[in-house]
């Protein structure tokens, strides 16, 4: 049949850029230094251009490049693919479905939109005989996205966990390695790793947009973001890294989605991984995402997951799939319902002004709602009228525990909102 593929070789495909920040002047260069054959920037979208055509990051592009801050300008030109690097859910859900329409196949780094509004746009996509591809929307520069739609497609995969927000891992790694959380965010703003509101990524959003179209691309389940728990990372302190490595773990921000075939549970949160786990392992800006087939067993998929030219290769990857009209698998996606009842067992922190009865009041709170407590942890050192100590559990759900929690807290002897984390097991125990 013919499509964009074959066409490659008799004319060059015509590429429109809309955005020119961190990943759009990554993917322009690379597109300059590499000198793809048959693939050709033509256009540059973004507001305010004479200011983004002046500076540093345009030095070095072609001099046939059309800037434009003109969004119909691109829309009615004769580009064969728009790749969107601009971010947001409007105007970007608009003008990409327009682009679809008028058909222009489309890449997009956008995980909020594709998260949101992937399924109607793919829709429009396949309807209008283009493509829809959006493997820098997670991970970044692992390319987890092409590897579960042409290498996994055949498994059922039943479980995905995943550190998919290098900033989280960031902060988190440089905690375990004994930095203050304000200290570390200050550095990974400085470092541009974080925006100057880091609520997407420290509070889960970010993770939970990935883990959505993870699931739609790997297990089939369209999910609704907004109904995925998130848990900020926020409240996890030094102490809690050094009660961890008591338990022989550490802490990550860990996106997780399981389905048994009829019950779909999934969320975002920090969580204790052991120091024998892959997540353990994955520091700075890394991702790490291990898929659960019920066939093919665990595979684990890593590598830097942002910045501009790790994303720049993922868009680009896609560019060029497009252009030489690589099919992929796109088999069909069942709506789900998430339930928040994950069993695992629990880490609480309580800090307490010391006093005896303690223990036992908390055991009774966690023995009501049949809760069965694994280790009980206090460091020496810690001043008894603000006593940081550690409960573990066995397995159990976590909205169970959490009611348990919810008692402890309202303790006269509690002195701030207890931390409750799930610990998070290797995959062949679950
Ligand atoms: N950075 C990463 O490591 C990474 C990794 C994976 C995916 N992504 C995704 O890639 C996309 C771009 O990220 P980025 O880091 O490159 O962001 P960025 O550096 O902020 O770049 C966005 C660009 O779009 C322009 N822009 C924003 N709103 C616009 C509008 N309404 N009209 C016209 N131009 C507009 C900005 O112009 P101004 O300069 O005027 O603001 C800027 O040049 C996002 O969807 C992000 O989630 C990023």
């Amino acid at each position: 049949m013919e499509n964009s593929a074959t066409r490659s070789s008799e004319k060059e495909t015509r590429v429109a850029l809309l955005g020119f920040g961190t990943v759009g002047s990554a993917v322009a260069h690379l597109l300059q230094t590499q000198q793809f054959d048959g693939v050709r920037l033509t256009r540059i979208y973004n507001r305010g251009i004479q200011r983004k055509q002046g500076s540093t990051r345009a030095e070095g592009l072609h001099g046939d490049i059309i800037w434009t801050d003109n969004i119909e300008d691109v829309l009615a030109s004769d580009a064969d693919v728009v790749i969107e690097t601009i971010g947001g859910l409007d105007p970007m859900g608009e003008w990409l479905a327009r682009a679809l329409l008028a058909g222009k196949h489309v890449v997009t780094a956008n995980k909020q939109l594709i998260a949101y509004r992937g399924a109607g746009l793919s829709q429009l996509a396949r309807e209008h005989g283009v493509s829809l591809v959006y493997n820098a929307a997670v991970a970044g520069g692992v390319p987890v996205i092409p590897a579960v739609l042409h290498g996994l497609q055949g498994d059922r995969v039943r479980q995905i966990a995943g550190i998919l927000n290098g900033t989280c891992n960031f902060i988190l790694s440089q905690m375990e390695a004994g930095a203050d959380y304000h200290d570390v965010l200050a550095k990974a703003q400085a470092a541009g790793y974080a925006e100057a509101d880091p609520t997407a990524d420290v509070d889960g959003y970010d993770a939970r947009a990935k883990l959505c179209i993870l699931a739609r691309t790997a297990m089939q389940i369209g999910l609704d973001p907004d109904a995925v728990p998130v848990q900020t990372i926020r409240n996890v302190r030094l102490v809690d890294f050094h009660y961890a490595r008591d338990l022989n773990c550490t802490i990550r921000q860990v996106a997780r989605i399981e389905s048994d075939g009829e019950t779909v549970r999934a969320r975002v949160g920090p969580t204790l991984v052991p120091h024998t786990s892959p997540f353990a392992w994955s520091h700075g800006t890394q991702n790490l995402v291990m898929t659960t087939g019920e066939f093919g067993g665990d595979v684990v998929f890593s590598g830097h997951g942002a910045g501009g030219n790790p994303t720049a290769v993922a868009v680009v990857s896609d560019l060029l799939a497009v252009a030489h009209g690589s099919a992929s698998v796109s088999l069909p996606v069942q709506n789900r319902a998430v339930s928040r009842e994950f069993v695992a067992p629990h880490y609480l922190r309580f800090v307490v002004q010391d006093k005896p009865g303690i223990v036992s009041a908390i055991a009774g709170a966690l023995a009501q709602v049949g809760a069965n407590i694994d280790s009980i942890v206090q460091r020496p050192g810690y001043p008894k009228d603000a006593l940081p100590f550690v409960v573990t559990t066995e397995p159990c759900s976590t909205a169970t525990i959490q009611q348990a929690v919810d008692t402890i807290a309202k303790m006269p002897t509690m002195l701030e909102e207890p931390l409750l984390l799930q610990i998070l097991r290797e995959p062949q125990e679950s």
